[in-house]
């Protein structure tokens, strides 16, 4: 490893360090509202994928649940009146594939991404977590015109044995050397708090929906 390269790897353990405080198909459905709402998600391990089915309970009715690397892109165009976004969190920010689908569909979602949520190990019990956890959001939010009326960060999960060689090293690596807390398991998932994410996201699209129609 080159010193440059050295340093550039150290620079995003210490990111991580500072992380601690954390231990279809499209289908364009009608909502009871009116509107047709999808929740567009990037995950790598499952819980982003965990919590977006939970805001969609909460939001109550069929939402289209659109998994970033399974979808096909060119069908977001046109096909629904408001989103949800939301990502995992994985050292150095949200879903690539996300931020470019966004990126690229920013003109047929602008204006209509009504909430995002971040799925990740930070907690807002520190000063430091909630603005780690502002930063994830802005992150998000970055490729949008407008930031969403609902923002929200949720906890994750970590489950060894469903991780990648190289994110088991790394991780290994920043729990032992880095953070020195003991290499286990943890699940901080908020079923409950993301269903009632879902519900103020409803309770958000209804005067919309009246507006359009
Ligand atoms: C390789 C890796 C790096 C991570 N880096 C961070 C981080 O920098 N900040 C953070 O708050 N959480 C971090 N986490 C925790 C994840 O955000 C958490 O595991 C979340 O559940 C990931 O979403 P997913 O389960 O949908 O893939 C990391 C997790 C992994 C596996």
């Amino acid at each position: 490893m080159t010193r440059r390269s050295f340093f550039a790897a150290g620079t995003g353990l210490l990111a991580m360090a500072g992380a601690y405080a954390f231990g279809e198909e499209i289908a364009a459905m009608r909502t009871g509202t009116g509107a047709k709402t999808a929740i567009l998600y990037g995950t790598r391990y499952g819980a982003t994928r965990d919590t977006a089915g939970w805001i969609a309970e909460g939001i109550g009715e069929e939402v289209a649940l659109l998994d970033v690397e399974t979808m096909d892109p060119s069908k977001v165009a046109g096909a629904f009146d408001n989103f949800v976004v939301g990502s995992g969190i994985w050292i150095d920010g949200p879903h690539k594939g996300l931020l470019k689908l966004m990126e690229e569909q920013h003109d047929a979602i602008s204006g209509k991404v009504i909430a995002s949520f971040v799925v990740c190990g930070s907690t807002d019990r520190s000063e430091a977590g909630r603005k780690r956890i502002a930063s994830y959001l802005q992150r998000l939010e970055a490729p949008l015109a407008e930031a969403p009326k609902l923002q929200k960060a949720f906890g994750g999960r970590m489950i060894i044995a469903k991780l990648t060689e190289s994110d088991r090293k790394l991780l290994k690596n920043f729990y032992e050397n880095i953070v020195k807390k003991p290499f286990v398991d943890w699940d901080r998932t908020e079923p409950v708090k993301a269903k009632n994410f879902g519900e103020a996201f409803r309770s958000a699209i209804a005067p919309l929906v009246e507006r359009t129609t």
